[in-house]
């Protein structure tokens, strides 16, 4: 063969390998706003962040004061819950005024100069969309009472009292009419009607998704989202985003409405983004959603990792999980529901798998800190989005005793013990606020060992700078992406550790995690020349991965 041949045939091969490099990336990068690829958010329960003006409850011009704080720990867009007009039946979720920024927390020109702090430091702002329910303080509920039919009558689900549905709440009033409402979630949180899927005919009030008044509220939620994201919000995390629409057993109802607002985010807010609280992604992320929440809604998902099977007091008969330093947690169960969700929606979306939220205990709960860290070491290196709970970072308590506050309490969960106020600092009320201590939202954690992010500023081994450390990583190496590849090498029933690869752009990167109190070591051919970029207690020797009792390794390795 002539040399010249053989260059064409090297050239066109070369040619051909990277085209389908670049098609393949391109195929693996999901639609929707370009900075979702290396979105690392952080969630803000605004009550318990900083107190801006004494009151004792925290508020949004606090929460732009550290701004800069949330930057340096290396996330560039928050997700703050609910700070609509409220009662606070329901921690803010129960919503008496949806284009009104409650008092406690400031004004709407207050958050308007939030989101215009943010966008000055290329960071992002989303919202809680409460889009299921509202307050039976809301003006809307309170018309649709009313014993005369008005233009909100049917915008909730009313059952007549002699059918006694069940869960249907009375709503007595003089001018009130007799029948049943449907709650959503509390019985003071009336469930929005947005129609059956599939209406029983012998119950005439089971509206079809098709009638006016259905129609009406869905155009009401979407005058909700342009007003905020009009006044600057980038987006929003919707609360149970899989329960608006009633008999639909298939989901095709709710992802047809879901589908109809992505497709007006996508002409109207391209940057816009939705993140749903549903916690079935191959579900969500089709219906429309940009990034759907993997939490511990019935699935073997976040509860296998995590939780509540983890905590000190747990249940015995539940299974355990797989961080938990008894070990006898099974990674391979939780990897092959993760598989089945991410594998369908990976070029469509992203899964999150946060490190606590305002409804969970926080990891640090029956675990010392070296653990959380092997925690975060795979949270934070796994592919999607990754949400930091605020305080996570610091390694902050979750405080069972907390006296309970705003509905709190949940099942045999106390949810305020993860809502204490953020340790700022080892001053007065630690430096969350300058009011009484009895004024607070919720006490301060009492241990004189509380962390707070002052001190651990001062300390390169803290676990800020740890997190600090490892968001660094996520962003320098372009095989740690949220979208790039993820390959499980090692995840085996009940034993340890586990292994997987992540690459992207020729990059490969290995990380494995220990979390039990044993040591274990694995045959891995995978890895050649590995370099630790960050590592606790993980070796590779003889192509065996050692690793000590609760450890973790993060290498970059060779094809
Ligand atoms: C979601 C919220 C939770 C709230 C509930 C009702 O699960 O995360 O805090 O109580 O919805 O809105
Ligand atoms: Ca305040």
């Amino acid at each position: 063969m002539r040399k010249s041949t053989v260059r064409s045939w090297a050239f066109l091969a070369v040619l051909c390998f990277a085209i389908e490099a670049v098609a393949s990336r391109c195929a693996e990068v999901p639609p929707g706003p370009k900075w979702l690829q290396t979105a690392v958010f952080y969630q803000v329960y605004p009550q318990s962040y900083f107190d801006s003006n004494g009151d004792g409850i925290g508020d949004l011009p606090g929460i732009t004061a550290k701004l800069d704080y949330i930057q340096s720990v290396g996330c560039n867009a928050i997700w703050i819950n609910p700070i609509y007009e409220s009662p606070f039946g329901d921690a803010g979720y129960d919503v008496a005024d949806f284009y009104k920024v409650a008092p406690r927390y400031g004004t709407n020109e207050d958050l308007k100069n939030l989101c215009a702090e943010a966008h000055k430091r290329g960071m992002h702002v989303c919202l809680d969309l409460v889009a299921g329910h509202t307050s039976v303080f809301n003006q809307w509920f309170q018309r649709s009472a009313l014993d005369r039919p008005n233009r909100y009558s049917n915008w909730y689900i009313w059952t007549p009292a002699r059918e006694n549905a069940p869960g249907s709440q009375p709503f007595p009033g003089d001018h009130n009419r007799s029948d049943r409402y449907l709650p959503n979630f509390f019985p003071f949180q009336p469930a929005l009607n947005y129609g059956f899927a599939q209406p029983d005919p012998k119950k005439s009030w089971q509206l079809p998704t098709t009638d006016p008044a259905c129609i009406d509220v869905r155009e009401e939620l979407k005058k909700i989202m342009k007003f905020w994201l009009d006044l600057g919000a980038d987006g929003f995390r919707v609360d149970m985003a899989f329960s608006l629409i009633r008999n639909d057993p298939d989901h095709k109802a709710i992802s047809a409405l879901w589908h109809n607002y992505r497709a007006w985010f996508d002409q109207e807010y391209p940057e816009a983004v939705l993140i749903s609280e549903w916690s079935d992604p191959a579900a969500a992320i089709p219906a429309g959603f940009h990034i759907d929440f993997f939490l511990a809604f019935g699935e073997p998902a976040y509860g296998l990792l995590l939780g509540p099977n983890s905590r000190p007091d747990g249940d015995a008969r539940k299974p355990h999980a797989f961080f938990e330093r008894a070990g006898g947690g099974d990674i391979k169960a939780f990897i092959q529901n993760y598989l089945k969700h991410y594998t369908v929606t990976k070029s469509r979306g992203y899964i999150s798998i946060p490190t606590a939220n305002h409804d969970t205990p926080r990891p640090t709960w029956g675990r010392d800190e070296q653990e959380v860290r092997t925690i975060f070491a795979m949270l934070l290196t796994m592919p999607g989005v990754p949400f930091i709970y605020y305080g996570d970072e610091i390694g902050m308590h979750y405080l069972p005793q907390t006296p309970n506050r705003e509905g709190g309490l949940l099942d045999d969960i106390q949810r305020c013990g993860s809502r204490t106020p953020m340790q700022w600092s080892k001053r007065k009320n630690a430096g969350f606020s300058t009011a009484s201590p009895e004024e607070l939202y919720l006490p301060i954690d009492p241990s004189e060992s509380r962390p707070d992010a002052a001190s651990q500023e001062k300390d390169p081994a803290s676990m800020l700078n740890f997190t600090r450390a490892l968001l660094r990583l996520r962003r320098d190496h372009p095989a740690l992406a949220n979208a790039a590849d993820f390959q499980p090498l090692y995840a085996e029933e009940k034993s340890y550790p586990f292994v997987y690869l992540r690459q992207a752009d020729g990059e490969r990167i290995i990380v494995s995690i220990n979390p039990t109190a044993h040591s274990c070591a694995i045959a891995l051919n995978e890895a050649a020349n590995p370099t630790p970029l960050l590592v606790r207690g993980a070796v590779f020797r003889n192509g065996r991965l050692e690793m000590d009792p609760v450890s973790f390794g993060i290498f970059a390795v060779e094809r």
